[in-house]
């Protein structure tokens, strides 16, 4: 008997937008059984072992409780004080730890570092944000966007800051679902052209034209982890790239702004955006919640049967 391919989700392409119809369709049911307080237990007896090489909130939290709530466990780590953070290599570690659990999340900094970690489990691994990527993130804010507005296909998406992992996430979806990204990155911060594959983006210089009849205007923050010794150089750099209401109203009137949080008000974005009518970035925050679920079911148990479908 052949043993199924372990499915890893390493980065947004590793999903084809079929599979992510489906993963989203399966997301909805999820959350609703969650809102309804429906014990939803499929993961019994399964171990989600997750592994932080660098600070988090939203993501430990909501891989966290998702696990708990799909009736397994979760396990964290980080490098402060388990053996990785003395030298351990990575290859041995991804060895060991899926041979005591079932699925393992990481974030971390190098998408190298993943890669190789992946490379030698045995389970499927699920990036939980690299420099390069946070792919879970995008996903969330995809479906975020779909329950707001409908279909993203054939949307126009404002990229308004850094082109850090953030960004790529959106580009890869951008190939996948079909929508336009406007991109406006200060002089000296463009984005790394070895890490985009798609044509499907638009430079701007100007960070207001790029806002200019977008669905959607997305920023993050201007000194992501790992790049904090250069913060002062960036304050000077990114100055006018704030997402402000000047900014917001040059999208279209309906227009959504999304941030991944944390956020700083008053940097990238300001406090009456991010706390206004068009913001919806508690709804992303709570997404990753649902997503993230319906992923971790996709991956460990395939397709199973939805409740749409009949007996
Ligand atoms: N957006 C996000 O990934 O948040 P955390 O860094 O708190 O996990
Ligand atoms: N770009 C940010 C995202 C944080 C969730 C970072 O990498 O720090």
């Amino acid at each position: 008997m052949s043993t199924p391919k372990i499915r890893h989700y390493l980065q947004f392409s590793d999903l084809t937008l079929e599979e992510y119809q489906y993963v989203i369709e399966r997301a909805h049911d999820i959350k609703r059984k969650f809102k309804n307080y429906e014990i939803y237990h499929p993961m019994i007896d399964r171990t989600l072992v997750m592994v932080f090489d660098k600070n988090s909130t939203r993501t430990r939290l909501s891989f966290e409780a998702g696990m708990h709530q799909l009736g397994g466990a979760a396990i964290y780590l980080n490098t402060r004080d388990s053996q990785l953070g003395r030298g351990e290599p990575v290859e041995d570690a991804g060895q060991v730890m899926s041979r005591m659990c079932d699925i393992i999340m990481v974030r971390t900094f190098g998408q190298d570092i993943i890669e190789r970690f992946a490379a030698n489990s045995r389970v499927p691994v699920i990036n939980g944000l690299t420099n390069e990527h946070h792919p879970c993130q995008v996903f969330a804010d995809i479906f975020t966007y779909i329950e707001h507005r409908g279909s993203i296909s054939g949307k126009t998406v404002a990229w308004i800051g850094d082109a850090n992992n953030m960004l790529y996430s959106w580009l890869q979806a951008a190939e996948v679902f079909g929508f336009h990204v406007n991109v406006s990155t200060p002089h000296g911060y463009e984005m790394d052209m070895s890490l985009v594959s798609t044509d499907r983006f638009t430079l701007f210089a100007n960070p207001s034209d790029a806002c200019e009849g977008a669905d959607l205007v997305n920023t993050d923050v201007w000194t992501s982890m790992g790049y904090e010794e250069e913060n002062a150089a960036r304050l000077k750099a990114f100055d006018g790239w704030i997402v402000d209401g000047d900014k917001m109203k040059r999208a279209k009137p309906d227009a959504l702004f999304m941030h991944c949080l944390p956020a700083h008000r008053g940097e990238e974005v300001s406090a009456e955006v991010i706390d206004g009518p068009q913001s919806v970035v508690w709804d992303e925050a709570e997404n990753r919640l649902h997503i993230q679920k319906a992923l971790i079911e996709f991956l460990l148990l395939g397709r199973i049967k939805t409740d749409n479908q009949p007996d």
